[in-house]
């Protein structure tokens, strides 16, 4: 494995020979858009770099990027890798082996998630405070590799209370509202039945998506600093629960990138 991460790494600085980040960020579902916010330096298909799998989702561009975020260095995924795409944990949380190669030492991550929590309305954004594993696997199963972190790591602070403190100062100053909560992780790709959604609400989740929770854990695991937001794009509601699709999920995680953009691109400033 640390060969294969040395490959990817070896050819994204190949292509990027001034590579000097220390800040990773992974757009979900509709919230691509902030990459068009980059001053772009390089852009690389991930089907061109070595291990790397291909995003085959709509509304997952597939391409990293290297640039300048309100004048800060960043490497961005531009659409992620998923389990339910047939994808191992190990190919899912490849990248963020890789970036942690190249240096990368804060990963901001960002999803569009069903919100459970009743004082959520869709629209919201949740900051990410702690998560629950639904996935049938941990991403850390086989092998451990004691180089690149332990084999039991513990799990207290998986997201970073001092990074959660800075994007809520930030969203005050911008007067953007925002929720904070537990992110359940769900293997998908069917959304869940009204019962799994009481369930996972009864479990004291706020949120569930599909992601996010493998690429934690093994950014955790190499000690990197964690901070996710969720888009909260179809709400459950017990008395009425409705059908979802992902048409509507982009279309609501589009709506409210632009509070999202601005909590990533203040708090890249602050790293
Ligand atoms: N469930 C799971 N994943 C999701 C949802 C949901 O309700 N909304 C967006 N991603």
């Amino acid at each position: 494995m640390l060969k294969k991460i040395k490959k990817a790494a070896d050819f994204i600085k190949s292509k990027i020979p001034n590579f000097n980040s220390e800040i990773g960020i992974i757009l979900g579902s509709g919230l691509g858009k902030l990459s068009e916010e980059i001053e772009t330096t390089a852009k690389i298909p991930y089907g061109k770099i070595p291990g790397f799998k291909t995003s085959t989702v709509k509304g997952h561009n597939g391409m990293l990027i290297y640039g300048r975020l309100g004048g800060v260095e960043v490497l961005v995924m531009d659409g992620r890798i998923h389990y339910y795409e047939g994808y191992s944990m190990k190919n899912v949380t490849f990248p963020e082996r890789v970036m942690n190669s190249l240096g990368i030492k804060y990963l901001l991550l960002s999803n569009a998630a069903g919100g459970m929590n009743q004082n959520f309305k869709v629209g919201d954004l949740m900051i990410i405070n702690d998560h629950i594993n639904m996935f049938p696997e941990n991403p850390l199963r086989g092998k451990n590799e004691e180089k690149l972190g332990p084999r039991f790591p513990a799990m207290k602070d998986v997201y970073d209370k001092e990074l959660i403190q800075r994007a809520k100062d930030i969203a005050v100053k911008n007067n953007i509202e925002v929720k904070e909560g537990v992110y359940i992780g769900v293997q998908g790709p069917a959304y869940e039945t009204p019962s799994e959604y009481r369930m996972y609400h009864e479990f004291k989740g706020d949120a569930v998506g599909m992601s996010t929770v493998p690429e934690a854990i093994v950014a955790h695991h190499m000690n990197m600093k964690v901070f996710g937001i969720s888009v909260i794009t179809d709400m459950y509601r017990p008395d009425a629960p409705e059908d979802i699709s992902h048409e509507e999920v982009q279309e609501m995680a589009k709506m409210a990138e632009p509070k999202m953009a601005i909590i990533f691109t203040e708090l890249v400033k602050k790293i």
